[in-house]
């Protein structure tokens, strides 16, 4: 195989965390080579995540919108239909433009690319099999992990993207299947289950906890289903998939009910598997150069990043935390500040998480069963949507904000929307938790009239004192 020339720097894995981190090691004056097996850079989130996610998010909802949500507001749309391949068109098209746009940001800012997939074969020294089938030994100072990671599938389940689809699959269906079975109520499945009801599918999700979206607190969580359930989704929660039987027509589900053990077989055309996600290490040659990994085998890093090989870190969705593409941008960033000795740093407690529902719901810090998991001494300040003006008019009103404070110093320690625009919002609350912000600050900051964000600011009034329209 063919040696090449010693790097400062070798990124493996071209996703969020991977090109950012590699991008800013160049600007800081590293020589820097980034390896991506996939053919395209952006990883899961620009190829089969984040972005055609959105994208099929806003056409269902534009077609939901069109075929019976304008009427509310007194406009009629005639005969309404989509086509489904322009709508995949729509979302590739989308794909292609931003993950083209990084090899730009790559020769701009001087990152080699490397397209193949990289193996350790020393501690410093990976084998990259080229996707042109060239073999290549490339050294470097550094070397960050940013693998990222992949669906888990049930045991006994097999997924052939038609009938069982993981994520990828769901955002490529040549069809609307007429009924759907979501295995999981997480991100993935509320979304890309929202996606498929809009186009027609009966959706029924089986959740194995009681309710969807298991890392929201439980007011809003519980609001957001019943919004959910509303809209036509139907929930098995405390239920699990026990079995999943492709050898007919239809695919059968058998589930168990977590508490009774009664179980159910349910049929659908297609079932999504969305019960998480597992790190990228197979393959990888992390464990055989000794890289320690938990057993979750996700690899383990200290407060810089760095395992417990000098000079060999890991970022993203492969190393613990939530598994978000801008997690993985922040890490990927301190962790090169780190590498030029500059002082890098990510603040775990002020990471949003968003999920890209009609209503979104967006939230940042504690929820309030984890405060009094905790035992800390606390306030809530709440206001519904109901009385926010601009919700009002725009006709926009299901939800409310929530948000926790430290009962004696006013600190600001969550902060929850759901909501319209909630995405959009959730960017006031992490800035004003970054800077320690109590809930009279925000409060006491000017927001724009008629806003949505107004519901941010009066939930603070409403934690500090009392709200004023509610
Ligand atoms: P990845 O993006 O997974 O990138 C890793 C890359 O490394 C891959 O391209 C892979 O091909 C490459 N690679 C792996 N092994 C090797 C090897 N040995 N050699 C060379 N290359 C290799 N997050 C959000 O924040 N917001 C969202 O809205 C959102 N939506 C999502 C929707 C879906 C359907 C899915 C599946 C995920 C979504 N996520 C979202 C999560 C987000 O995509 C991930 O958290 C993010 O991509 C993690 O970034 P990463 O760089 O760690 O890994
Ligand atoms: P998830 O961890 O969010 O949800 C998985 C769900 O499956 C859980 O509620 C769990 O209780 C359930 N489950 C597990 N085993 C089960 C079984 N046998 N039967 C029934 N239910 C079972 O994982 P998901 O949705 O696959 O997403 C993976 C990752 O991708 C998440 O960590 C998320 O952060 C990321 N993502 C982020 C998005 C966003 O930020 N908007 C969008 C999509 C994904």
């Amino acid at each position: 195989s063919a040696d090449t020339a010693m790097d400062d720097l070798i990124v493996i894995g071209g996703g969020p965390g991977g090109y950012v981190a590699s991008i800013k090691a160049a600007q800081l004056g590293l020589k820097v080579s980034c390896i991506e097996k996939r053919g395209s850079l952006g990883g899961t989130c620009l190829n089969v995540g984040c972005i055609p996610s959105k994208a099929l998010l806003h056409s269902s909802h534009l077609y939901e919108m069109a075929q019976k949500g304008m009427k509310k507001y007194g406009i009629t749309a005639g005969n309404v239909s989509f086509d489904l391949s322009q709508v995949m068109k729509q979302k590739e098209g989308a794909v292609t433009s931003l993950t083209k746009g990084i090899e730009h940001l790559f020769k701009k800012n001087n990152v080699n690319y490397v397209k193949g997939s990289a193996k350790f074969v020393g501690p410093k020294e990976v084998e990259v099999v080229g996707l042109d089938g060239s073999v290549t030994r490339h050294h470097a100072k550094n070397i960050i992990i940013a693998t990222g990671s992949h669906p888990i599938v049930l045991s006994g389940v097999t997924i052939d993207e038609e009938k069982v689809v993981s994520s990828a699959g769901a955002l490529s269906l040549p069809k609307v299947p007429k009924k759907m079975i979501v295995i999981g109520a997480g991100v993935i499945g509320l979304e890309l289950g929202s996606v498929w009801r809009r186009f027609g599918s009966q959706v029924t999700f089986v959740e194995f906890v009681d309710k969807a979206g298991f890392f929201l607190d439980d007011e809003i969580g519980a609001q957001y289903t019943k919004l959910l359930q509303r809209q036509g989704l139907k929930f098995n929660l405390g239920t699990k998939v026990v079995g999943v039987d492709t050898s007919g027509p239809a695919v059968k589900v058998e589930t168990e009910n977590v508490k009774t053990g009664k179980r159910e077989t349910l049929e659908a055309d297609v079932v999504l598997m969305s019960v998480g996600r597992r790190a990228n290490v197979d393959g990888l040659g992390a464990a055989e150069v000794g890289i320690e990994m938990n057993h979750y085998q996700k690899i383990i890093v200290n407060d810089h990043w760095e395992t417990n090989l000098k000079g060999v870190y890991a970022i993203g969705d492969v190393i613990a935390g939530p598994m978000l593409a801008h997690k993985a941008e922040e890490e990927g960033i301190a962790c090169v500040e780190h590498i030029v000795g500059k002082t890098g740093h990510v603040n775990y407690d002020c990471i949003p998480g968003v999920i890209y529902t009609h209503p979104e719901v967006a939230w940042v810090g504690k929820t309030e069963q984890q405060l009094k998991q905790e035992g800390v001494d606390y306030k809530v300040g709440k206001f519904l949507m109901q009385a926010n003006s601009r919700a009002r008019a725009i006709l926009e009103a299901d939800g409310m904000v929530k948000v926790l404070t430290d009962a004696k110093t006013d600190r600001i320690l969550g902060m929850h929307i759901l909501g319209g625009d909630a995405s959009e919002q959730i960017a006031e609350c992490v800035l004003a938790m970054e800077y320690d912000a109590s809930s009279e600050d925000v409060a006491r900051t000017c927001h724009a009239h008629p806003t949505l964000s107004e519901a941010v600011k009066e939930a603070c009034l409403a934690a500090h004192f009392k709200p004023i329209h509610m």
